[in-house]
């Protein structure tokens, strides 16, 4: 049996709310509580007229001409598995030097701080490709790192020295390259002009309404508008005028405190800000000791713009998209120009924000404030599949400025009574209708005396219809009028995750879920350039009990006019597949291998890397 590799998410949902908690959480969680099972059915029963999902049949050699492959078995396996006809080589991995001078990493020699800081950081997430004349460059986000891996050989894989902390903060962040593929085989173009490692100690812009806040001042910026670094990237997004997005999602872990007794903030117990960090990076960095800058925390959680063209120029933290766990930014130019941003907030029981710039998007035009000055709204949901997006304003949230709503704003979505979700994780909008799909990746807590860390309840219904949902669903938003813009919506669930041979009731998922394609805990999604849907997971891998027959994580398309969702990929085991883009000729779609276990992807004992992959045809043809 494979061992479970922990995503960030699942630490951090392990140790967020802390200890005292988790004792009535593991009750609960053990017996998936009759009480649990029942409400979850009555809720899926009052909700089902909102399953849209239409039912399908069809014969296998129906979906190998419809989606262009034969769908695949689950796969248990260290290795990626693809259908007939596809073929995979690896593009990029951890420790992968981008500057010549640098060594690549080797089961003896795991790498420096100077060295990370030139070379392909850890654990990919998302990414994209961006063109310049004729080269391609790739962004991808290095979201975190696994301390047993490049600090093997220390205690507890802890930091011992600065080094050592200058080698985790460097392995975080964003890696920017120049890639090309010669005779179908993909490489990073070393040396490039283009080759650049964003991390923790990067210099960094704050712009928005929260830019010079009181709240975001410290000993190092007493201007409160130059933050250093940027982490635990996850998900991406891009803009239509060229730049790259990255999203800092689980930024509390990073903070601890060298007084034990240390007194925080109320707001910090929101955030999951604690006085242990997971790498504790605040024995050999003071912003990381909240003890001495109990404001940094204020400066992270948030989306930031970077310029993949300009390799010096300074990436900024968009304050305006709200401080939170942010997943992904899925950008979208509405009818009437308006820039229209989709934000998850990843943890149990929060919530979907969306952003509307004032201004409108002009090709060409100046684009540098587009994403500082608009609104932001959270999303509510109705138990008839309607909903509205609230806006988030002093007005409405009660709260003193637009500034504290940037900086606090998990609290401004309770104040307007947003809607408690089950982890929203990626957002990606159909590139041929106007509709909104949103990974709600689990939520182990949600029932009926559950609440989130703000105290908002967390009880099963409308889109999050079950008790103790351990296997996810997603959910999907039709503006009103086809318009992005607008406040009003309808919704559906496109799917709901589950088991239909060992689950019962509501758990066996929704109509699309067959023992053939089923899976758990959806994550990374995408659309193509044809409109169809690209689902990643990053669940249990275990393939036992509540998950048998789901295998590996995956990658699964999913078809959003008729509900049909088929297996493409299977990852190594041990690993969450997550973050996808395409070459620019479409003949090339590359794929995020996270957290790997075993041996992947170089066979050497005790060192798997996190990489890249590159997926082909076999015939060369255009795969999305
Ligand atoms: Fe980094 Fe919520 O995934
Ligand atoms: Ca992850
Ligand atoms: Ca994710
Ligand atoms: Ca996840």
């Amino acid at each position: 049996m494979t061992k479970q590799k922990l995503s960030f998410d699942d630490y951090d949902e392990m140790i967020n709310p802390r200890p005292a908690v988790c004792d009535f959480d593991r009750v609960v969680d053990a017996g998936l509580s009759r009480r649990g099972f029942l409400s979850g059915l009555i809720a899926f029963g009052s909700g089902a007229m909102a399953m849209g999902t239409t039912m399908l049949a069809g014969s296998p050699a129906d979906a190998a001409a419809r989606f262009g492959f034969t769908p695949i078995p689950i796969d248990t396996s260290n290795t990626v598995t693809l259908p007939e006809g596809y073929n995979w080589q690896v593009v990029a991995k951890w420790g992968q030097p981008l500057f010549s001078g640098v060594d690549d990493v080797t089961a003896a020699n795991r790498g420096t701080g100077a060295s990370q800081a030139m070379a392909w950081g850890d654990n990919t997430d998302g990414m994209d490709v961006f063109t310049i004349g004729n080269r391609q460059i790739l962004a991808a986000n290095n979201e975190y790192i696994e301390e047993a891996v490049l600090l093997a050989s220390n205690p507890d894989d802890m930091p011992q020295s600065d080094d050592d902390a200058m080698k985790v903060k460097a392995a975080h962040g964003i890696s920017i390259a120049e890639i090309a593929e010669v005779d179908g085989v993909w490489s990073v173009v070393v040396d490039s002009p283009y080759n650049r490692r964003i991390h923790m100690d990067t210099p960094i812009d704050i712009s928005g309404p929260a830019m010079g806040h009181d709240l975001l001042k410290t000993a190092a910026d007493a201007s409160g508008t130059k933050a250093l670094g940027t982490w635990n990237n996850c998900g991406n997004g891009r803009t239509p005028w060229g730049t790259y997005l990255t999203c800092e999602e689980n930024f509390n872990g990073y903070f601890g405190s060298t007084q034990a007794d240390l007194e925080t903030p109320a707001d910090f117990k929101r955030y999951g800000i604690a006085l242990e960090s997971r790498y504790n990076l605040e024995l050999f960095d003071p912003r990381f000791d909240l003890s001495q800058n109990p404001n940094e925390p204020y400066r992270h959680g948030y989306v930031v713009e970077i310029d993949p063209t300009d390799p010096d120029s300074t990436p900024v933290k968009r304050t305006a998209l709200g401080r939170f766990k942010h997943e992904n930014a899925e950008l979208v130019i509405a009818n009437d120009g308006h820039v229209v941003v989709y934000l998850g907030d990843d943890e149990r029981g929060e919530f979907i924000y969306k952003f509307v710039s004032d201004a409108v998007y002009a090709e060409g035009g100046d684009t540098s404030t587009l994403l500082d000055n608009g609104t932001l709204y959270a999303a509510m949901f109705n138990e008839d599949g309607t909903g509205t997006w609230l806006a988030l304003t002093p007005e409405t949230t009660g709260m003193a400025s637009q500034a504290e709503i940037s900086v606090l704003t998990r609290a401004a979505g309770s104040a307007v009574g947003a809607t408690t979700m089950d982890r929203p994780e990626w957002i990606a909008v159909n590139p041929n209708k106007t509709e909104v799909y949103c990974c709600l990746t689990n939520n182990s807590r949600r029932g009926p005396d559950a609440t989130n860390a703000g105290g908002d309840a967390m009880q099963a219904g409308g889109p999050n219809p079950r008790d103790a949902n351990k296997y996810g669903q997603i959910v999907r938003l039709r503006p009103t009028s086809a318009d992005h813009t607008k406040t009003g919506f309808d919704w559906d669930l496109y799917v709901m995750a589950g088991n239909p041979v060992v689950g019962e009731g509501a758990y066996k998922g929704s109509n699309n879920v067959n023992a053939g394609n089923m899976f758990n805990s959806p994550d990374g999604m995408r659309f193509d350039s044809r409109g169809m849907l690209w689902i990643q997971t990053d669940g249990d891998d275990s393939n036992e009990g509540e998950f048998a027959g789901m295998g590996n994580n995956q990658m699964l398309m999913g078809d959003p006019a008729t509900g049909e969702i088929v297996r493409f990929l299977t990852g190594p085991s041990g690993s969450e597949v997550t973050g996808l883009t395409w070459s620019a000729d479409r003949r090339t779609a590359f794929v995020g291998i996270q957290h790997p276990g075993g041996t992947f992807p170089d066979g050497i004992e005790g060192m798997p890397r996190s990489a890249i992959i590159a997926v082909k045809r076999d015939d060369n043809g255009i795969i999305g």
